[in-house]
């Protein structure tokens, strides 16, 4: 019997179908190297990078990442603008590459308090992947899960007031129906990195009943091996299956 024999193939429908990531541990990556925060800020672009890339190559759905909380206001201004301007540049590099990719962007979270060419950027990019079939990568930034639900009761407390729907007609469903994410699968497996055992205001809603995976590594380490073990370690638990991350990265088709 050769050694491939052991590498039972996965089934792709157990895969999450949904991922969502607090990408955590930038600033602590960089004091551990004597650098500045900014620093490891830009070093966890590159394990964007490689996230989105795996994720869409096993055919993932939806990949949601936490880039900026609504409680990230009240970090010293220099980060903040820092922050933004590097959120700028990665959106104008990266925006191609993505389309080619065939994944579909969508910015989740209340942009009207960024700078106008930021929204504007940011509305090109969603509309020029718009149609794409591949992986929906959302960028959560200015997100909060209380300021996503917040958002939906208000949009029917609307139509309530118009006469539109009776407000004890109203269901869970209506508050899901108006969530930025309406359209997608809800959370399966829901990613934190560097240690912290929290889910920070993230995906309140959509997070009920997922599988919550902690690990200490510092996000600018998160690379295809971390994600492939943790997708192995939910279908573990999910289906009472034994699979390895390395069967997960069997998984991978060729990058394009
Ligand atoms: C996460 O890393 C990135 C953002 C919140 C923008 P942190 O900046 O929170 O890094 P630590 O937690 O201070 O190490
Ligand atoms: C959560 O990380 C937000 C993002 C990853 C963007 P934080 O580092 O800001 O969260 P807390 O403040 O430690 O809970
Ligand atoms: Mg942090």
């Amino acid at each position: 019997m050769s050694s491939q024999s052991s590498y039972l193939e996965i089934d792709p429908s157990l895969l999450p179908k949904h991922i969502a990531v607090i990408m955590d541990g930038n600033g602590r990556w960089a004091k551990a190297r004597g650098k500045a925060r900014m620093f490891g800020h830009k070093a966890g672009v590159d394990a964007v990078r490689k996230t989105v890339s795996t994720a869409n190559s096993l055919g993932i759905q939806v990949l949601t990442l936490f880039a900026f909380s609504s409680e990230n206001w009240r970090r010293p201004e220099e980060e903040v603008s820092l922050l933004m301007e590097l959120f700028v540049t990665v959106l104008g590099r990266e925006v191609k590459r993505l389309h080619k990719n065939g994944v579909r962007l969508k910015v989740i979270g209340d942009t009207s308090r960024f700078s106008k060419s930021l929204q504007d950027k940011i509305a090109a990019a969603e509309a020029l992947t718009e149609s794409n079939s591949g992986l929906t990568l959302n960028i959560a930034a200015n997100y909060g899960g209380q300021w996503d639900i917040f958002q939906s009761v208000q949009k029917l407390a609307g139509q309530v007031e118009r006469g539109e729907i009776l407000a004890d007609q109203l269901t869970e469903a209506d508050i899901q129906a108006h969530l930025t994410t309406s359209s997608l699968p809800d959370v399966d497996l829901m990613i934190r990195t560097s240690g912290e055992c929290r889910i920070s205001n993230f995906m309140l809603w959509q997070a009920a009943y997922a599988e919550l995976y902690f690990t200490e590594q510092f996000w600018p380490d998160f690379d295809e091996t971390s994600l492939t073990e943790a997708i192995a370690w939910f279908i573990n638990r999910e289906r009472r299956f034994g699979c390895t991350g390395e069967q997960v990265k069997a998984m991978l088709q060729v990058e394009k």
